[in-house]
């Protein structure tokens, strides 16, 4: 099966829909608490576990979408043109592809994201899935947020999390075609909660997180009990979030990162995507912690953490991490 089976499946004769005007759609960013590592399909990027994500507020991707006359797709990223040899360009034009009735179609593209990109911040998830909702837009095809969420997981698997603001669940599913991986809100808003963005780096990471779980899967010896860490992980955190237990919400997450993170560690070639700064991090966290402040992190395939604590803490997490921004996902 292919990406563009599904898109049929899912837009059947709306593909034939004629483009409106210029649109404008935004899709925030999400940090997942259980992590998604590993496909069970690489084409359709199918997870081969289900992932839970809290989305981060006013970070995340506009895009201002409309045709343009011009011969090739003309694509702007914070307001520069991105050059057709890149990856960047090639992945999104073969994204567009998907949805490009007529081969005379193209599309001027203007993306503005207010995450460095590819830092471990999951830019890819709110560039795919900005995009979805502003082809849907663009052409009235008035998908529901299930589909819009299998179409952005196409892009990146991540992105199926991004279609929605507050904590989302992506189920793995079992077809092959993918019609049961989508996501859903999960309706319980936690609006003390806040995330601190440590910024460790902002290079562009030398190992993408696809092929990164790739090797991981296939040379991991801790890869066969990932599956049943996420389970209990995902049933545990859904609990933790409508008793409205903090800490319990916490360990989990920096658990879930911790184990994705040592799986990781054990492929060959190993795979380690912190520096020395995000584990000297790592340590002042877990002493404040033992001091007693509700302080814990998570990490993506970057070297970046994510600390989670709640609103009445603030003042307490600036003081030790002065540098951190903070984002208030409910916003
Ligand atoms: O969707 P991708 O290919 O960018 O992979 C995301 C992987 C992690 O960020 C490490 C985990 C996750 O669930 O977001």
């Amino acid at each position: 099966m292919k990406k563009a089976d599904v898109v049929n499946m899912i837009l059947g004769n709306k593909l034939n829909n004629s483009p409106g005007s210029s649109v404008k759609a935004f899709a925030p960013t999400n940090i997942a608490l259980c992590k998604y590592w590993g496909k069970r399909n690489q084409e359709l990027n199918l997870p081969i576990t289900g992932s839970f994500s809290i989305s981060m507020g006013i970070y995340g991707t506009t895009l201002e979408l409309s045709m343009s006359e011009t011969e090739q797709d003309l694509i702007f990223y914070n307001d520069q043109p991105v050059d057709s040899n890149t990856t960047f360009h090639k992945r999104l034009t073969a994204f567009l592809d998907l949805f490009r009735q007529k081969k005379q179609w193209h599309f001027h593209f203007k993306s503005q994201a207010n995450i460095p990109i590819a830092a471990g911040l999951a830019s890819s998830a709110s560039g795919f899935a900005s995009t979805v909702q502003a082809l849907n837009e663009l052409f009235q095809w008035q998908l529901n947020q299930k589909e819009l969420s299998i179409l952005a997981r196409l892009g990146s698997g991540s992105a199926s999390r991004s279609v929605s603001p507050g904590f989302l669940e992506w189920y793995a599913g079992t077809d092959e075609d993918g019609m049961d991986s989508y996501t859903e809100v999960f309706p319980h808003p936690w609006p003390e909660m806040r995330i601190g963005m440590m910024m460790i780096s902002t290079k562009e990471k030398a190992l993408s997180s696809r092929e990164a779980m790739q090797r991981t899967i296939v040379t991991s010896p801790l890869y066969s009990s990932w599956p049943k860490k996420v389970d209990g992980d995902l049933r545990e955190i859904k609990q933790a979030i409508q008793q409205k237990d903090f800490n319990l919400l916490g360990k989990i997450a920096e658990s879930d990162a911790m184990a994705m993170h040592a799986t990781m560690l054990s492929a060959w070639p190993p795979i380690c995507y912190s520096l020395p700064e995000t584990v000297s991090f790592m340590q002042k966290i877990w002493d404040a912690r033992q001091q007693g402040l509700s302080l814990y992190f998570t990490q993506d395939a970057g070297p970046n953490l994510k600390l989670l604590f709640l609103e009445k803490d603030t003042a307490a997490v600036q003081t030790l991490f002065p540098e951190i921004k903070i984002v208030q996902p409910f916003e």
